[in-house]
Parts: structure tokens; sequence; C-alpha cells
């Protein structure tokens, strides 16, 4: 009987438990695999730390937000990790791992396919709220989050009309807008700020002045927490940091951008201007029936992967078919919004 392993690497979003239960019921009922939860991510199995799923462990979690068998942001080949792909490759053998299902985003995929470079049997599945990976449509996740924005965006709406205020709303994405462009244009926001293209404060200001002098006293802001403003002469500043301390992948801690842009806006337009951060909220809770549809989809792919032997390799969404890339493909860049989208926001920026 083949043993095969699951983990859930980087930030947790709703679909995880779907993913793992679709592993799962496919291993044990097509394939007679033992399956067995790696638990928070690669550090699992640097500590050889795992647990064997079944049928019964894995019921009743389709419709569980985060993930059952933990999740961290291990870096087996960062700079602090000297020694840990070794110490995988021997848990590896050690338990008896035939191949393993890295369910993840960009980070957790390159590690997957550092080991599968090294003869580790692996297969990815693409999950991240941000949306932000190579090679797949969309990655789970990401549907779940942009409704969670789009219902704050809503209710943000009364007190913005109510209270003739500009409502600035902060949403997560780190390089990438994907989630502000997405709940933007369905929650109907007067102004989107996303990495991808540089800020032009007096563009903001204006759109604002506008509205106000056409009689729709309040706007809208949705801004992704990764852009970075214009501070003077339009030169560009940083990143708004929540904390300078990186992780194992060398990211910082982004979060509070939208209080200064509320700030600037207040100054500078005069309006009552005021900033909602939403956070992990994005990331909790209840997968949609999109992401609940399709990390089933992608667990059942990966599995009928590695069954056929196949390594080195993540499943993906195109158009309405799930398919199967090169992990190297999704390596090293973002999958990054563009100007169709962007286009798209003008007629409703004005
Ligand atoms: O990568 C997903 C994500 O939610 C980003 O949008 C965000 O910047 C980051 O994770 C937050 O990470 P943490 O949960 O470690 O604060």
């Amino acid at each position: 009987m083949k043993k095969i392993g699951v983990l859930t690497g980087g930030g947790d979003c709703p679909g995880l438990n779907a993913t793992i239960r679709a592993v799962v019921r496919k291993g044990i009922i097509d394939y007679r695999y033992k399956m067995y939860g790696i638990l928070e991510g690669w550090k699992g199995l640097i500590d050889g730390n795992i647990k064997e799923l079944d049928m019964n462990s894995t019921a009743g979690i389709l419709y569980r937000g985060g993930t059952i068998i933990g999740t961290s942001r291990t870096n087996p080949f960062g700079k602090d990790n000297k020694g840990d792909p070794e110490r995988i490759l021997e848990n590896i053998k050690k338990l008896d791992l035939h191949a393993i299902v890295s369910i993840g985003g960009e980070d957790t995929q390159g590690a997957a396919f550092k080991l599968s470079e090294m003869g580790v049997n692996v297969v990815g599945i693409p999950k991240t709220i941000d949306n932000d990976l190579p090679g797949t449509d969309y990655t789970f996740g990401f549907d779940t989050a942009v409704n969670i924005a789009t219902e704050a965006i809503d209710r943000l709406h009364t007190t913005a009309e109510s209270h003739n205020r500009v409502m600035v709303v902060e949403v997560m994405g780190r390089h990438t807008g994907w989630i502000a462009m997405f709940a933007g244009i369905a929650g109907g926001a007067d102004i989107i700020l996303i990495p991808e293209k540089p800020v032009d404060m007096d563009e903001v200001y204006e759109t604002i002045r506008k509205r106000h002098k056409r009689g729709r006293n309040f706007s809208i802001v949705v801004v992704s927490e990764g852009i970075k403003l214009p501070v003077k002469d339009n030169e560009e500043s940083g990143f708004v940091l929540q904390s300078t301390k990186k992780d194992a992948y060398g990211h910082v801690m982004l979060g509070g951008i939208g209080s200064v842009l509320a700030k600037m806006i207040e100054e500078r337009t005069g309006f009552e201007t005021r900033c909602t951060v939403l956070g992990h909220t994005q990331r909790g809770g209840t997968p949609t029936a999109f992401d609940r549809v399709l990390s089933t989809r992608f667990g059942i792919a990966a599995m009928e992967l590695i069954h056929k032997g196949e390594s080195g390799k993540i499943v993906v969404l195109r158009g309405n078919k799930i398919i199967s890339i090169e992990l190297k493909e999704v390596m090293g860049h973002y999958k990054t919004v563009d100007d169709y989208w962007y286009d798209l926001t003008k007629v409703f920026s004005v």
C-alpha cells in the first residue's frame, strides 16, 4: 500500500479543507493509498510530523475554513534552514512516503519545485486569496476573499452615503491587485488602486471632487495593501508596513496604507474620510461554492497525476478545464492584473 502525504503551506485560505478532503478520498477510494497529513507545511517534513488521514477524519470539512493539518511559512531552502532539505529527504524515506501533494502559493510551490529536482515525487495545487500564481486562471481562496470584500464594500456604502463620507477600504494583495480589482468592480467602487499601476493622487482628489460637484457626496476607494504612494513631486514612497520583520521567504508584513491614503484625501479635499482594513477576515470562514468546486477538482486532478507517476507538476485551471503544467513554469514571477481590467474601471472612475 503506497503512502501519500499532503501538506498546506503559506497563509491559510478558504478551500484548503475541501482540497484535503478530495485528495484523501480520491487516494483511498480509487487507488487504495494510505493517506497522511503533513503537519504545518514544510515544517512537518523537516520534523517528520505526520498523521494518518482517513474517510472519517476528513468528513464534514468541505465547508470549513482554515486547514485541519495546519500551515506555516517555513521555507526549507531559507538561509536559516541549513540542512533542512536533506532532513526532508531523510524523513520522506523514513516515513516511506511515495509522493507529496503540496497545496500552496508561489513560495510553497517554489520549495516543491526544488525538492522535485532533488528526486522527491511532488505535485502542486495552487491556492492563495491573492490569485497571483501564474499559469492558472484562478487559485482557490480568491473567489471567497472577493465575496467577503464585496460584502464589506456594500456595507460601507450605506455609511458613506448617510454621512457624506469618503470610505477607504484596504484589501489584501501583496504583489498584485486582483482582490481590489474584482471586489472594487463588484462593489461599485469609485476608485481602485492596485500595485500594478502608479498612483496619481491628483487624479484621485479630482475624481472625488467631481463626484461631489455632481451631487454624489460620498466615494468608495478600494486599495490593495501593496501599493506605494507618491509622496512629493510624484516620487514613489515605500510600502506602508505593520512591521519590518521579514518572513522566511523574505516578505515584509504589509498593512496600513489605507489610513495614510484616507488622511491624504481628507487633508486635500476637505471631505470627511474613514478607513477600514479588511485584513485576515478575507482569509477566514467558509469557502464559496466556486472555491469548493475548484479545490475539489484540483484535489482529484492532483491525485490522478500522482497515480500516473507524474512529478514536478502543478494542476491549474485554464478556461473550464483542469490541466497540468511544469512547476518551474510558475516560479519566480507573479500573475499581475493586466490593462483589460484597468481600462474597464475607467468608465466608473469619473
Ligand atoms: O499571501 C496571502 C496573504 O494573505 C497576503 O495577501 C498578505 O499580504 C499576507 O498573506 C499576510 O500574511 P500573514 O497572514 O502572515 O500576515
